[in-house]
């Protein structure tokens, strides 16, 4: 299999689907084209793919079979597919319609990485854990840099200085890495989740569970059903009287396909510390906090509100190692020993799959 690996064109992408160290143990039967200066933004140059036998190229579509990217295609990555053509990537299946619709028309064979089965076996090719995972690591230090404290307690010639108070909201993938990063770095730590089972997660990386009176459910695949909205006002009003506590706050909470659930009302904005920050790592579907600019860094009441997008990209080496692992245990899973062999019986191909070509 010819596995083609370009250039992401979004902006502010600085990640790549493939490093230089996953194509190495890729093994026989792949061969890897590189666009030139695909991986340069992430720190991986055009000869070090060469001297792991990487063709490097100008344009990654032409003559593979496989195309694998980190962020969708554009308008004219789309045209560039063929019939028959494996494309894997992000590619948004729940809320881009016209996307799918578009690689459907063109026959290409589209795996889309947020539609892996969350399940044990599927681990290793998990993208949106090993993202999410970036993501709050970032997250957690992007409120650091933004408090104007320091975050452990200290004592100095010059006085004691008391630890910054944390709370994380939703306690996922990206939740719980940014609770582990926030004690790492000295913060007393709470932690919130609608589901229920994460209390003892939050709980074991030695946070505290906020109990804000509700409780939701998770759904089959894992995630948590939408609240309803007298829950969803129940949940505003308890954190309205908590927020003022604490110095920061990490909102990750999410449901996916739909909009970010709105938990911090303006009102419990109002009410913060000034020098308190959010980090809103929902931010990229419209935020938790009903005063998030996505895409900005916003100062209101005092608070500073961090809507950056796409923090994995913000530490775009390791976020292009990890996903590249997934990337290639999923190639290797539809193409053992680089032959394109679909079983549509497979939970994890027949999940992943987006669009297909007629007849394959
Ligand atoms: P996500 O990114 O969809 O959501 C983040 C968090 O927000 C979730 O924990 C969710 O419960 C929470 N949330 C939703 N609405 C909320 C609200 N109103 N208030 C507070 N929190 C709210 O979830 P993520 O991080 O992608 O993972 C969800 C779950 O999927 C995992 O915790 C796990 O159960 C499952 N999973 C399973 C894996 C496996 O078995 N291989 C791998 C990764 C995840």
């Amino acid at each position: 299999m010819r596995v083609g690996v370009p250039k992401e064109q979004a902006v502010g992408e600085h990640r790549v689907a493939l490093v230089p160290e996953v194509i190495a143990k890729l093994g026989e039967g792949f061969t890897v084209v590189v666009e030139r200066g695909a991986g340069v933004a992430a720190g991986f140059l055009d000869e070090a793919y060469a001297a792991v036998g990487a063709e490097l190229v100008d344009d990654a579509f032409s003559g593979v079979d496989a195309v694998v990217k980190v962020a969708k295609p554009t308008a004219a990555e789309i045209e560039k597919l063929s019939s028959g053509q494996v494309l894997v990537g992000f590619l948004t299946p729940l809320t881009d319609k016209d996307l799918i619709a578009a690689l459907s028309a063109r026959g290409v064979v589209a795996f889309a990485m947020e539609s892996i089965p969350r399940t044990t076996r599927a681990q290793s090719m998990d993208a949106l854990s090993s993202q999410a995972t970036v993501a709050g690591y970032k997250g957690a230090l992007l409120a650091a840099e933004n408090l104007p404290k320091f975050l452990p307690m200290l004592t100095t010639a010059a006085g004691t200085i008391a630890p910054a108070k944390a709370l994380v909201l939703g306690a996922g993938v990206a939740g719980l890495q940014a609770i582990a990063t926030l004690r790492r770095l000295g913060a007393v730590v709470a932690g919130f989740d609608v589901r229920p089972a994460v209390k003892e997660q939050v709980q074991s990386l030695g946070a505290q569970f906020l109990d804000l009176g509700v409780v939701g459910e998770e759904t089959e695949g894992g995630y948590a059903r939408e609240l309803t909205p007298e829950e969803q006002a129940k949940q505003q009003e308890a954190l309205n009287a908590r927020i003022p506590d604490f110095d920061l706050v990490v909102t990750t909470a999410a449901i996916p396909g739909r909009p970010a659930p709105r938990l911090i009302p303006a009102s419990a904005v109002a009410g913060m510390r000034p020098g308190s920050v959010i980090v809103d790592l929902a931010a990229e579907t419209g935020g938790n906090c009903e005063l998030t600019k996505p895409g900005e860094v916003v100062v209101e009441h005092g608070v500073t509100i961090v809507g950056t997008l796409n923090l994995p990209s913000l530490m775009a080496s390791h976020a292009s190692q990890l996903y590249a692992r997934n990337i290639t245990t999923l190639l290797t899973h539809l193409a053992p020993a680089g032959e394109l062999t679909l079983d549509w019986e497979d939970e994890i191909t027949s999940g992943a799959c987006v669009t297909r070509k007629e007849a394959a």
